[in-house]
């Protein structure tokens, strides 16, 4: 009933000259691919130009942030209202972001207001750091998380989750199948408390943190699961397009 979906996040990686060859090189072996949401997210600075090489083609583009004021005197702030134009998705709320650039969760709150209000499908991400896991804090964070970006929104169908536990970020130590469906079954859980079960069920929820070519599966394979928010091996086209292929494989026979 979930459409699966494969978002690459780039973060800060790639000139325009490479994001157009990154495309160039990804986009007719994707665009194959059926029964997927493929969703890149390059920088903001060649949003139009990658716009402009996947028209016509199935893949979906989606910006990294955005301010949560629709504009006015915020030097350097990118809007909701002028990704609206340009993107369909936007990532919200990355450990990145939390970490190095201060957003609390009453900001995040705010930019998945914001791009709601613009038309935007916000991918929410959430995770726990090292220290919270290892306390056994997991699910009380995610709940938290989940309560504070989602303050006062009752309308969330165009929402997605992203789980992405800090430690598993970057550090070539994914989460197992196992854990990472446990987490995703309770934050399922908790949107079914928040909102109500039939959202609940229609809700996508991915999983990130070191997924590649190789462990994609372990991932896919489970039922709570619903795609991958990738990071490192994104940047990669025949490792993205590997991991696009499985999904649609494996989510095909489930
Ligand atoms: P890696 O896949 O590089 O671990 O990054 C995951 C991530 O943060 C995606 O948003």
């Amino acid at each position: 009933m979930r459409i699966p979906m494969i978002a690459g996040n780039w973060k800060m990686n790639t000139t325009v000259s490479e994001a157009v060859e990154l495309v160039n090189e990804m986009r007719p072996g994707l665009d194959e691919i059926a029964n997927v949401d493929k969703v890149i997210c390059p920088p903001f600075i060649s949003l139009i130009t990658v716009r402009e090489l996947i028209k016509g083609s199935s893949i979906k583009l989606g910006a990294q942030n955005l301010y949560f004021e629709a504009k006015g005197a915020y030097t350097g702030e990118i809007s909701p209202l002028m990704l609206a134009d340009l993107c369909e998705f936007v990532i919200i709320g990355h450990s990145e972001r939390r970490q190095y650039f201060n957003e609390t969760g009453e900001i995040v709150n705010k930019k998945v207001k914001a791009a709601l209000r613009a038309k935007l499908k916000p991918i929410l991400c959430i995770g726990e750091s090292p220290e919270e896991n290892e306390a056994g804090r997991t699910e009380a964070v995610i709940a938290g998380q989940l309560r504070s970006s989602l303050a006062g929104i009752d309308f969330a169908a165009d929402l997605i989750i992203a789980y992405e536990p800090i430690w598993a970020i970057g550090t070539g130590k994914a989460a197992t199948g196992r854990q990472a469906n446990k987490t995703t079954g309770f934050i399922r859980q908790n949107i079914a408390q928040l909102y109500n079960e039939d959202l609940a069920q229609k809700m996508r929820i991915l999983y990130g943190g070191s997924v590649t070519a190789d462990n994609a599966a372990e991932f896919i394979n489970q039922p709570e699961i619903d795609g991958a928010l990738v990071g490192g091996a994104s940047l990669k086209a025949p490792q993205f397009l590997s991991i696009v292929k499985q999904t649609s494989e494996i989510k095909g026979r489930l």
